[in-house]
């Protein structure tokens, strides 16, 4: 994170925040700033409340305690604002079957805006364009969904996201299942947008990527375990909090490797959780 964006006014504001559903406690006092044009991925273990945290940004879930501002508001509140926020939520499910288009499901995007009764214009047609642009996608604008590789649709429900032209950008683990090769450029696209001015929050599995590209990464279980720049947070606090107490990391040659005991992963979490 530069000096500047340390300065620039947090575009996020989580203050004890506290989120439960019915009994379960989702999301336990956090406490998150994040400055206009900077890049966060928030990692942890399954069910850990990363996609809470972010429907808590989006304004689809109130906490229980706390205050969330988004731009200087409740997200809930945002009105016209809201388009600001571009979501690309987790696992995005589509019925590959039906026959839409990738640039169909880009100017879908726009129907925040359109309304769902009313054609779109030229400008709103104008915009899915730029934001195939954007994302590299001008190609498949054509191409049924269902024909596309993972790592194509990704981009298209990105572009989606990004066709009321928001300021900020959320993005709910979207290079599951992909390959590591399509991964890695997938999260140069986000790299370009964040240097093109976006605000960017990643939830992601993979430490190891998204250490590459984000200013800092805050992890998360319940409660904030560690927020700080990538160099920082690569500790032994992360790692327990992602793999469990004893899983251990082995730094030799360019790929780190990490060394989970046998049995002793997500069932730690679990425990804990319960
Ligand atoms: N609508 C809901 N009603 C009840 N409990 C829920 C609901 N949504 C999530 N939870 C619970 O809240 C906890 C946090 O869920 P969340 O989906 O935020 O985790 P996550 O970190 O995104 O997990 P994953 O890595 O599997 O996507 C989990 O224990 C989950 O079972
Ligand atoms: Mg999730």
């Amino acid at each position: 994170m530069s000096e500047t964006m340390a300065e620039a006014k947090p575009i996020i504001e989580l203050e004890d925040i506290s989120v439960t559903y019915q009994s379960h406690v989702a999301l336990n006092n956090i406490n998150l700033g994040v400055p206009a044009g900077s890049f966060l991925a928030v990692v942890g273990p399954n069910g850990s409340g990363k996609t809470t945290l972010l429907k808590t940004i989006l304004g689809t879930i109130r906490p229980s305690r706390g205050t969330v501002r988004v731009f200087g508001r409740p997200p809930w509140d945002l009105g016209e604002e809201r388009r600001r926020i571009g979501y690309v939520p987790q696992a995005m499910s589509v019925d590959l079957r039906f026959p839409i288009r990738a640039g169909e499901v880009v100017l879908m995007g726009r129907y925040g805006r359109i309304g769902l009764m009313r054609r779109p214009s030229s400008t709103d047609r104008e915009a899915a364009l730029q934001a195939m642009q954007r994302v590299g996608i001008t190609d498949l604008a054509n191409e049924p969904i269902g024909r596309l590789s993972g790592g194509q649709r990704q981009r298209v429900f990105v572009a989606r996201a990004l066709a009321n032209d928001p300021d900020l950008l959320l993005l709910d683990e979207p290079t599951t299942g992909v390959d590591i090769a399509t991964s890695g450029s997938f999260y140069d696209l986000l790299y370009k947008l964040h240097k093109e001015g976006l605000t960017v929050v990643v939830v992601s599995h993979d430490m190891g990527v998204v250490a590459n590209y984000a200013d800092t990464v805050a992890c998360i279980n319940q409660c904030m375990v560690v927020h700080g720049r990538p160099g920082e947070v690569a500790t032994g606090e992360v790692l327990a909090c992602m793999y469990g107490p004893r899983a251990a990391f082995l730094d030799h040659g360019p790929i780190p490797h990490m060394v989970v005991p046998e049995h002793e992963t997500l069932d730690t979490e679990k425990d804990k959780n319960e």
